[in-house]
């Protein structure tokens, strides 16, 4: 019996990508050559997004990796079940489901944890993969650089890690060893464990070199002091389309998943004639993994760092709604949520057109809590005003200063003048009023100038 886990489904990693732990081939495959796979989901009443749509956008990023859905399977559930994902009754019907499809792998909506993937591969005798394992499957497949694969294999490596028994099993059975150098008594359960920390530590020490040199190109760049604009957006919203047609270079541009992993920085001139630093950055995704956030911080960095953020939305896509949410969800987990953001709202050459509606409405739709543009990054169109709007968010940021003030409870009028003004970074409330420190239009401070605790003044806050 082939081995049930873990398993590679797209293209081969780059060689020092494949781990000794990563074995097996495919079995059963369709008319297609592409293995057969069933999606199972749990339909939770609380989440933002259709079931329908999370599912669609799951198949997709199946057969970016090569393999062919055949089925798909959902529970209603407030959560999924602790042990098992599913309840019984639906793995016994998931069950004939892989029997009457002849599938050969189960993929799962969630991240499952280790005991759910353990529990459900034993009860179901094929491969499972979830969610997570899928998305860093794409990612393996498409990252360009060097970094961007050290990242990717550091999440890959971290989601392994704590999955790695079912894998013993395996080996065991089959007796298939020459990894590490193993003592008597050893099991191969130990050393592949060691085998892929002593890789994680040594991919940590890598990508630190790279990220300091990343600083130190970053720290260059703001000493020139040349304003920069992320754009930020849900996976194939544009965004590597939009910064070719802004600059006129090759930036690798595909309608799939995930085309950019890496970020690249292009110099423009605004309207004005002054350069601003365009840089692209890796797509979002409902149910981003935490590890892919967590491998891609530094990469993300270039996000915080910005002068202003460009949210490129796909207007034409079903769930721009959702895709929207999402990523100023993900924003939110990177702390770059108090960032200036316009909207521009991409692809309007397929607005109105088929099935697609017309631009006010889906404005109207997606309840946009930013200033918006509207372009087509394929066409051309409403560069100028994008521009514009760039130029004006950094004008507006020039003209911003830090504050922190100590209001009393008494004045409660000034707190909301400073949310109303201010972009707040933190708030926080004790015996002698409520503090408050963020972004304050210049012309605006000398309201609050009394109210500057002592403290913040000495440090030369400004
Ligand atoms: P990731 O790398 O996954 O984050 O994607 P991305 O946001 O960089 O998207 P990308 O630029 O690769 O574009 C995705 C697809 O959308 C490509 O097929 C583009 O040709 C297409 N596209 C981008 N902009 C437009 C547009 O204005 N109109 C139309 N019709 N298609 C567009």
């Amino acid at each position: 019996m082939p081995p049930l886990w873990p398993w590679t489904t797209s293209t081969p990693p780059p060689a020092r990508q494949r781990q000794d732990f990563i074995i097996g081939t495919p079995d059963n495959k369709t008319e297609t050559g592409r293995e057969a796979a069933l999606l199972v989901a749990v339909d939770q009443s609380d989440s933002s997004w259709e079931i329908e749509d999370s599912l669609e956008e799951l198949a997709r990023l199946v057969e970016s990796v090569d393999a062919e859905v055949v089925g798909s399977l959902t529970q209603r559930l407030d959560h999924p079940m602790a042990g098992t994902y599913l309840g019984k009754g639906k793995i016994q019907e998931l069950k004939e489901l892989i029997e009457l499809h002849e599938a050969t792998m189960v993929v799962v909506n969630d991240e499952l944890t280790p005991a759910q993937l353990r529990n459900l591969e034993s009860a179901l005798d094929v491969k499972v993969l979830d969610r997570t394992a899928i998305i860093l499957d794409v990612f393996a497949g498409r990252a360009q650089t060097h970094e961007g694969r050290l990242q990717v294999e550091l999440a890959q490596l971290e989601y392994r890690l704590p999955r790695l028994t079912r894998m013993w099993t395996h080996l065991s059975r089959q007796a298939v060893g020459g990894v590490g150098v193993r003592g008597p008594g050893e099991t191969q359960l130990e050393s592949d464990r060691r085998e892929a920390q002593k890789r994680i530590t040594f991919i940590k020490t890598q990508l630190s070199q790279v990220h300091r040199h990343r600083q130190i190109y970053r720290d260059r760049r703001s000493r020139q002091g040349i304003p920069v604009a992320a754009l930020v957006g849900y996976t194939n919203a544009g965004k590597s389309t939009l910064l070719n047609a802004l600059s006129g270079s090759e930036v690798y541009a595909q309608d799939q998943l995930f085309a950019t992993l890496d970020p690249t920085t292009r110099r423009i001139a605004l309207p004005d004639g002054s350069p601003v630093l365009v840089t692209d950055t890796v797509g979002f995704i409902n149910k981003l993994p935490t590890m892919v956030i967590a491998a891609f911080r530094a990469t993300l960095e270039e996000i915080n760092e910005a002068t202003v953020l460009v949210h490129v939305l796909d207007a034409s896509h079903p769930n721009v709604g959702e895709q929207y949410r999402t990523v100023n969800q993900v924003l939110a987990e990177l702390g770059a949520d108090d960032k200036q953001a316009i909207v521009a709202l991409n692809k309007i050459d397929r607005c109105g057109v088929g099935n697609v509606p017309p631009l006010e409405d889906i404005v109207r739709d997606i309840g946009l809590e930013s200033p918006y543009v509207s372009i087509s990054a394929l066409r051309h169109e409403g560069f100028d005003t994008l521009g514009l709007a760039i130029q004006q968010a950094i004008e507006l940021e020039r003209d911003l200063q830090e504050m922190t003030v100590l209001i009393p409870y008494e004045r409660g009028d000034l707190v909301d003048r400073f949310h109303s003004l201010a972009r707040v970074a933190s708030q926080s409330h004790d015996e002698h009023g409520t503090t408050l420190t963020g972004l304050v239009p210049v012309a605006a401070a000398p309201l609050f100038a009394e109210f500057r605790p002592a403290e913040s003044v000495k440090s030369g806050s400004r």
